[in-house]
């Protein structure tokens, strides 16, 4: 079917099936419901799928079922090793069908899996899913996508009732993960921050909610760095004039010594400030933060 519509893959009626009934599965399957898509559901265990029906998809009780009544499979599951279990059923009746896989793994994982699928005779696109449920279908949701471009070009509208931002990272089947565990990076590097943040200061007995409104400092102040820090990487130049690592590498390590005088778990700390201090011992003391990019890859 892939070859054969042309015309219809990017109108608003594209049957649809989604296999994998979880808290993002049935978003996806509500997201393509709201914008018009004949939509076929199927969850290994059965009982999820109540609200989709009441709102007009059509319930399969097996995944073979669900993949012939549809051109676009997506699937979303729990990891790579679910998805596989599931695909390796409908190997026999996903080729002539785009196959969709909208679960989060890593790219090794996600590159076999295409492989696998190539094998197979199965044209697939891989996906990772930037935002939580309740921004499903909505303008500002962020999908990343890789595989061909083709295929992908022709599905465009139809995946964007699941999200208004779609971004095409590349052919390589593995970007769309590599795009995903690197945002994931900054992600969770942060929300680490945040909670230590909370208990260096909730053990001198600050309150988190006293401390919440003054982050806002912290987090307006990184758009700009983000920028920054990418054209210097890019770049492989690292002015540090405004603030530079030796200056930055001392302040690290006064949290260090705080939080350790306070008896909190220090091993992300330790980790930045080694990090920087490797940097300066390599001569990057006057150059900005972004230098450590230099000692982050190991010898
Ligand atoms: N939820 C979010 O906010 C969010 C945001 C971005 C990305 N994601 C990604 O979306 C994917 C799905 O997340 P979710 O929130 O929907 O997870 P979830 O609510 O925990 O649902 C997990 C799904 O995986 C299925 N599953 C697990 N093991 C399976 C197996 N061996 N065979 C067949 N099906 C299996 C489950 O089926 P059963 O019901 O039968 O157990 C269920 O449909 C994950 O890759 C996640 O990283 C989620």
């Amino acid at each position: 079917m892939v070859g054969m519509t042309n015309d219809l893959a990017n109108t608003a009626t594209t049957p649809v099936s989604v296999l994998g009934l979880g808290a993002m599965g049935q978003a996806l399957a509500a997201a393509f419901l709201r914008a018009g898509h004949p939509t076929t559901v199927w969850n290994r265990t059965p009982g999820k799928d109540g609200e989709l029906t009441a709102r007009g998809a059509v319930r399969a009780t097996t995944a073979q079922e669900a993949v012939k009544a549809a051109e676009l499979v997506v699937i979303c599951v729990v990891d790579y090793a679910a998805a596989r279990a599931i695909m390796e059923t409908v190997a026999g009746e996903l080729p002539g069908r785009l196959l969709v896989n909208l679960t989060s793994d890593t790219p090794e994982r996600a590159r076999a899996a295409a492989d696998w699928a190539q094998q197979h005779g199965i044209e697939c696109l891989n996906g990772s899913i930037m935002v939580p449920v309740p921004v499903i279908g909505s303008p500002e949701a962020l999908f990343f996508y890789s595989g061909p471009r083709a295929v992908y070009d022709k599905y465009e509208t139809a995946l964007k009732a699941l999200g208004g931002r779609p971004a095409h990272v590349g052919e390589d089947h593995g970007l769309a993960a590599v795009y995903d565990m690197a945002l994931l990076d900054y992600f969770y590097g942060a929300m680490g921050g945040l909670v230590h943040a909370f208990a260096l200061a909730g053990a001198d007995g600050v309150r988190a909610g006293d401390l919440a409104p003054y982050l806002d400092t912290i987090t307006a102040i990184m758009p700009p760095i983000v920028a920054g820090t990418a054209q210097d990487i890019d770049a492989g130049h690292y002015p540090g004039e405004a603030a530079n690592l030796a200056m930055m590498a001392a302040g690290s390590g006064h949290v260090l010594e705080t939080a350790e005088h306070r008896g909190l778990d220090v091993g992300v700390l330790r980790s930045v400030k080694a990090l920087a201090d490797r940097a300066v011992a390599r001569g990057h003391g006057a150059d900005s933060w972004a230098s450590i990019f230099e000692v982050l890859h190991k010898p």
